[in-house]
């Protein structure tokens, strides 16, 4: 074991305590961020006088070079070291003697980790973002091409009014819209540098904290240093837009594992995108989905788990906080997956037309059409609510749709019925009447696919700076 404190301590750390506290096992994976905040700092000690530019010089690479070694694997970061942190220092004090010793001038593990863990996260953020993109693009294409695909809309699942497949995939293109909304609120809020922060209480030394916030593309320092230390509010913000994320893709493979059973057949999922059974040959299994679905309680418990972990954090710094590590991580890498396989499954789906009609059809979705055509011709819209329930009666017994029943028969529940009534509640009628806002019409819906697309033309990512490149020059 090896770990930067001792000085004030007369015992060993008991072997059992140090493999307790220690992060290294998890914290290496933000080796690239904790090298680029030493990176920075040092860079910016140099500017300020307080290590010579020389030293900084040296410093600074060196680190690139204990980069450059972990990325090609030719160093490895050894789990001798308590955290990331002591690692890198230990190995730049071995590369550069005394020189080494001074890159952690004016600053603490606190902030260092701070910084790292927000360098990690809004990195994470932009990738979530960009796989959300990715989604939204393959649910656009499905718009386009099924608008005049007619399907039964569902409340309570039990059909209700016929709706189109564009219309059923716009609500899921809104739900995923605002997921990376909520990525770019989150990537613009978190957006503060805390290095410089210190332990808590700040540092005697005359930091430019605007300095290094600008070095690693941040908007400005955090303003206050307990704050600084302690803040992880970004971190829930993140995890409970992940779990929004995940409930939004459970709901949606939770209707194809729904569309893809035998009873409904309103789907072929992909061969590369389903699973076989062991014993039953016939079977056709939607794992993906069902995955999803199932992978959503992990990221609700992580979410769930900081919230519990910072609720009783007195300020500023403390241990409990090194639990924003390891559930997050598997929350990131499982949104990120999910979302990847996903999309992957989405757009090799194959869409069952026929069925889609021909069960919206025999569902009687279009009995609000046929009393809303007795309203139209004088008949109180509450005994035309009873008329077309008697018409719904008959036609479970006779086991057909309203539109098979002839007019005479129609006319005998209610004399008002006219000819007329056919094409009235016919399937392509009843959706293409509906063209308020936000309907399912074709001319509804071809205007919401203009504004979607407007919407999806411009990234919000493009704007941000390049700033890796920058600091690694
Ligand atoms: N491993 C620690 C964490 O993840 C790093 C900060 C340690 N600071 C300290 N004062 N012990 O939170």
């Amino acid at each position: 074991m090896a770990q930067l404190w001792g000085g004030r301590f007369t015992k060993e750390t008991d072997q059992l305590v140090y493999q307790f506290n220690a992060s290294i096992s998890f914290d290496k994976r933000f080796y690239r961020q904790d090298m680029e905040g030493s990176i920075a700092h040092v860079k910016m000690l140099g500017k300020q006088g307080i290590l010579t530019e020389t030293e900084a010089k040296e410093i600074v690479s060196a680190i690139k070079i204990i980069l450059q070694e972990v990325e090609e694997g030719k160093l490895e970061i050894s789990h001798e070291y308590e955290d990331i942190h002591s690692f890198v220092e230990a190995t730049l004090i071995d590369r550069l003697g005394d020189t080494g010793k001074k890159l952690h001038t004016g600053r603490s593990r606190n902030d260092q980790v701070a910084l790292d863990m927000r360098l990690f996260t809004r990195q994470e953020v932009l990738e979530t973002d960009k796989l959300l993109e990715e989604l939204l693009n393959v649910i656009l294409i499905i718009m386009e091409n099924n608008l005049d695909t007619y399907m039964p809309g569902f409340t309570h699942l039990q059909k209700a009014q016929p709706v189109t497949l564009a219309h059923h995939f716009g609500a899921y293109f809104e739900m995923f819209k605002r997921d990376r909304q909520r990525m770019e609120d989150i990537y613009h809020r978190m957006n503060y540098c805390p290095l410089g922060s210190g332990a808590l209480a700040g540092t005697t030394y005359n930091l430019d904290r605007y300095n290094t916030a600008s070095q690693m593309g941040f908007a400005g320092p955090t303003l206050n240093s307990m704050d600084g230390v302690s803040d992880r509010d970004y971190l829930i913000e993140f995890l409970s837009a992940l779990s929004t994320i995940m409930m939004h893709l459970s709901r949606i493979s939770e209707e194809i594992i729904i569309w893809n059973s035998n009873e409904y057949q309103f789907v072929e999922i992909d061969d590369a995108y389903s699973t076989g059974s062991s014993i039953m040959p016939q079977k056709k299994n939607p794992d993906i989905a069902e995955l999803v679905r199932g992978k959503t309680g992990r990221v609700y418990g992580a979410l769930i788990s900081l919230l519990t972990a910072m609720k009783g954090i007195p300020l500023a710094y403390n241990k409990d906080m090194q639990e924003d590590k390891e559930l997050p991580f598997d929350a990131m890498d499982t949104v990120k997956s999910c979302l990847a396989l996903f999309t992957g499954m989405l757009s090799t789906m194959k869409f069952k037309k026929e069925q889609m009609e021909s069960s919206a059809k025999n569902g009687f979705t279009n009995a609000t059409d046929a009393a809303d055509y007795l309203v139209n011709h004088g008949v109180p819209f509450r005994d035309a609510h009873g008329i077309v329930g008697q018409i719904v009666l008959a036609c479970i017994e006779k086991k057909i749709a309203i539109d098979d029943m002839s007019l005479e028969e129609l006319q005998q529940i209610s004399p008002v019925f006219k000819e007329d009534i056919f094409k009235t509640i016919s399937m392509e009628t009843c959706v293409e009447k509906r063209l308020t806002i936000g309907a399912p019409g074709q001319e509804a819906m071809k205007n919401a696919i203009q504004l979607e697309k407007k919407y999806l033309s411009s990234d919000w990512k493009s704007s941000l700076p390049d700033w890796e490149t920058e600091l690694l020059k």
